[in-house]
């Protein structure tokens, strides 16, 4: 589906739930027919991975099926009255992308008193949450993972490319450009990545990191920082995710610095643009985060329980772990396979 269209229709699901918050107040009332109906909400839909997510989540929706997407625009307070209204509407189940996830408990309370089941994704609650009622569900991946794979292609870059050190001390200069405080895969990512460049032999040299907060405007900001405090001598760029990595690109294009004498620069997501950076040899690799398998695991789960079925009925396909997570490998992308990539 092109971009275009795929905006267009996701624009399209938010306005038909903006005109739904207005409606009514009582569960059965607000039902308007016998199609099931999946209520999502999201922490922002202007975070560039999780409005492509939710853009693959609504694309799976058949006409039979009625799903509506609420922006929680970084406020769990918002989120919890979405859930509420949700509710109201008549949502069998609902799939929440929780705006602080240490902090679900007017969702988990709201969803246990109605008995709707919920699915949390990408923002992952603790355990002591996610345990405390048996229809509390779980659909993501394995943050370890990610960070494994950015530090493999990293290290994999600077053994077989002698310019990524430039000043040729045999030593690696870095930055480390981090989602938000608090989110499982900033504090992961970061930990792993840099973890397994070092398992993997390479000597490096932290020149410091940022926290950008998954976002591009701000980590060019911070790019923009370093370029003056450090000038060329940054080697390497590890970031949380790709939006980060594509604002260290655009500092470093706003600085007119040549292409030769920029960090090789990782990201995570493989997003619609950081493939296209990857391609476009601007950066060096990303590790994708199989959006389109997130998204479908979440629908099916979502279709089981509204209709009252069991996560076990997903075994065969996915690894269930503890009865309640579902969690989809991520895998690495480089110049060598990035057409497989884009052509998803
Ligand atoms: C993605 C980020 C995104 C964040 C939102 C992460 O898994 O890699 O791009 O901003 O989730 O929660």
């Amino acid at each position: 589906m092109g971009r275009l269209r795929k905006v267009i229709s996701f624009g399209i699901v938010l306005v038909l739930a903006t005109a739904l918050l207005t409606g009514c107040n009582n569960r059965t009332q607000s039902r308007t027919s016998d199609k099931i109906k999946i209520g999502v909400t999201v922490y922002d839909q202007y975070d560039t991975f999780m409005s492509q997510l939710v853009q693959c989540f609504t694309d799976l929706v058949p006409d039979d099926v009625e799903v509506v997407v609420y922006n929680a625009s970084q406020s769990q307070q918002t989120q919890n009255s979405q859930v509420k209204k949700m509710i109201e509407e008549g949502c069998d189940v609902l799939c929440v992308n929780l705006v602080d996830r240490t902090d679900p408990t007017a969702v988990i309370d709201a969803a246990r008193k109605n008995d709707i089941p919920i699915v949390f994704f990408n923002r992952e609650l603790v355990e002591g949450d996610i345990g405390r009622w048996d229809k509390l569900f779980y659909v993501g991946a394995d943050a370890i993972e990610s960070g494994v794979m950015e530090g493999e292609l990293a290290a994999e870059k600077c053994r077989k490319d002698e310019n990524v050190d430039r000043n040729g001390d045999g030593v690696i200069q870095y930055v480390v450009l981090e989602g938000e405080a608090g989110h499982q895969d900033a504090i992961v990512r970061t930990e792993q990545s840099v973890e397994t460049l070092i398992n993997k032999g390479i000597e490096v040299d932290k020149l410091g990191y940022a926290i950008a907060n998954w976002n591009r405007a701000q980590a060019q900001t911070k790019v923009a920082q370093f370029i003056e405090d450090y000038g060329k001598s940054v080697e390497l760029i590890l970031s949380n995710n790709d939006d980060m990595a594509l604002g260290a690109i655009d500092a470093y294009e706003a600085a007119q610095i040549d292409r030769e004498d920029w960090p090789a620069i990782f990201g995570i997501d493989g997003t619609d643009v950081g493939l296209e950076a990857v391609r476009d040899d601007k950066m060096c690799g990303t590790v994708y985060n199989d959006k389109e398998g997130q998204a479908l695991a979440m629908y099916r789960l979502s279709l089981i329980l509204a209709k009252g079925g069991s996560i076990d009925e997903l075994e065969d396909e996915y690894e269930v772990s503890g009865g309640k997570y579902v969690r989809l490998p991520y895998s690495k992308v480089t110049a060598s396979n990035i057409y497989d990539y884009l052509a998803r």
